[in-house]
């Protein structure tokens, strides 16, 4: 397991990580979310010794990373799919981790089969795809076969089939009693990959909870009813306590009663239904609800450059600014 006391980070003026305590168990996958520059990276790094902790510390099974003697051999890392030497194959790439790590030679074959990259193992890594790259980071963090595995935005940049294999490599590392720890912006396919997260904002503990307790604490779950019999229909339900609200495409939401005792209700009443649809909120819902306030990098909205009905008014647009500046 993974286990972070207060774990801090200073730079400068700046915290980017503020007291963590968490653990991250073995046997799931673990999602690490939070909104840019929120301080993933650097408790990321501080796990592996490359950055260290203005105060607190993190222990990996029970040791810091310096007192792990073949640190491989205990926890692989994916963090940045660019941090290899381009000029060397993919194969001698995964050779020099293995010897300095006790690995044998063996090995780098069959975790290059693992991710597949056997066809291109002899090229240089610098000709590498985005997602080439994270084929090969994820090979050398598997590479000493560790208990401990951590993946710093591992599906950026994979093709949809790419990022169904790693959803089931992940899942099945976690199945074999592994500790997977994994960041991701993608929050569907967070939502279909980890059971349990941590969230942080500004460098602060904002959840460590399942994923499903993650998403009914943070989002609103509800009844959507459509009804001929609209009036009918609320009438009955305030009779029975049930409070609906109207929504602007006719049909009404219901919060507080599940769709067994509606539809049973409306039967009883003999009302005609259109729609009964439980309403099953996102994990993207919940993590915009719960992080609004410490997103810190917000994009300004602006109106779609396309075909306009008509003349543009003055400041409309993406570059209009640059565009007056530069003429
Ligand atoms: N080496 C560094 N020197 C100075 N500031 C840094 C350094 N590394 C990170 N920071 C700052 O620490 C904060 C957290 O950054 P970090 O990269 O950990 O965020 P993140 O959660 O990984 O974000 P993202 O989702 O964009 O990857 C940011 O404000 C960043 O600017
Ligand atoms: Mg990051």
């Amino acid at each position: 397991m993974i286990e972070l006391q207060g774990l801090t980070k200073r730079y400068g003026d700046k915290l980017a990580v503020d007291g963590l305590t968490c653990t991250v168990r073995p046997g799931i996958v673990t999602g690490f979310l939070g909104p840019n520059g929120a301080g993933k990276s650097t408790t990321m790094r501080m796990m592996l010794d490359l950055d260290r902790p203005t105060a607190g510390s993190v222990h990996l099974d029970g040791k810091h990373y310096r007192q792990l003697r073949d640190p491989l051999k205990v926890v692989g890392a994916l963090l940045d799919a660019k941090a290899m030497h381009g000029g060397r194959s993919a194969y001698n790439h995964l050779l020099c981790l293995a010897q300095s790590n006790g690995i044998p030679r063996a090995r780098v074959a069959e975790v290059l089969d693992t991710v597949g990259l056997t066809s291109v193992a002899k090229k240089r890594s610098k000709g590498f795809s985005l997602g080439m790259g994270q084929r090969l980071g994820i090979a050398g963090a598997l590479l000493g076969d560790p208990q401990v595995l951590l993946f710093d935005e591992p599906v950026n940049g994979l093709d949809p089939e790419g990022i169904h294999w790693i959803r089931n490599l992940m899942k099945n590392l976690a199945s074999q009693g592994r500790t997977v720890f994994v960041s991701s912006h993608l929050m569907s396919e967070m939502a279909l990959t980890a059971e349990h997260l941590i969230v942080i904002g500004q460098g602060r503990l904002l959840a460590d909870t399942s994923m499903a307790d993650f998403i009914a604490q943070n989002s609103r779950s509800y009844v959507r009813l459509r009804s001929p019999e609209r009036e009918r229909l609320l009438d009955v339900l305030a009779g029975s306590g049930i409070t609906a609200v109207p929504a602007g495409d006719g049909s009404l939401e219901v919060d507080g009663a599940d769709g067994a005792r509606l539809g049973e209700l409306a039967a009883r009443h003999q009302i005609v239904l259109h729609e009964l649809s439980p309403q099953q909120a996102s994990l993207e819902e919940a993590f915009m609800q719960l992080t609004a306030e410490s997103v810190e990098y917000h994009a300004h909205s602006a109106p779609v450059p396309g075909p306009a009905p008509g003349p543009q008014p003055p400041g409309a647009g993406w570059g209009t600014d640059w565009q007056k500046k530069g003429s």
